[in-house]
């Protein structure tokens, strides 16, 4: 098996690890890093489960290997939490909004939301639902997913 080191941030820390360059990002930070938020559902990336936000962006990081994180910035959900564990106003919307059943695909939709707020643009809930459309919940509807993000949206933007 071919290891090669791998130095990356994630979620504010610097870290490096030895990995199977095979390893893909999902196990990356599943296994050596305990960032259990990142789900594995399809691992094909169909699902959006394993969705984190690198550099800016959002991957799945199931289709996504590890070594090609070098020297990349990496957000997880984990790194919403204040320093006592209180949620962030978008996890808060999620319960509030009964937008969580299984909670399974839940960790994957916020990190998009999370790009979505701080684009700091206003969107429809027509664009809300195309930009989260990578993402399925076999539980919600989809409708109070939809309604959790468009609220906190609105509310950063003081327009609630
Ligand atoms: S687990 Fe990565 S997209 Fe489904
Ligand atoms: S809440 Fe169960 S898959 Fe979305």
């Amino acid at each position: 098996m071919e290891k090669k080191l791998v130095r990356c941030n994630i979620n504010g820390k610097d870290v490096e690890t030895y990995l199977d360059v095979r390893s893909s990002l999902t196990d990356m930070l599943r296994n050596d890093y305990r960032l259990t938020s990142v789900k594995k559902g399809c691992e094909v990336g169909e699902c959006g489960a394993c969705n984190v936000i690198i550099d800016g962006e959002c991957y799945n990081s199931c289709i996504y290997l590890a070594v090609w994180a070098e020297g990349k910035h990496i957000r997880t959900l984990e790194s919403l939490l204040g320093p006592n564990g209180e949620l962030s106003d978008i996890q808060q919307a999620f319960v509030d909004e009964a937008a969580v059943q299984c909670g399974f695909c839940t960790p994957g939709f916020i990190m998009t939301a999370v790009k979505i707020l701080e684009s700091g643009k206003e969107y429809t809930r027509e664009e809300l639902r195309k930009q989260l459309s990578g993402h399925l919940c076999r539980c919600t509807g989809y409708e109070n997913i939809l309604n959790a993000v468009e609220k906190t949206m609105k509310k950063r933007l003081g327009k609630a």
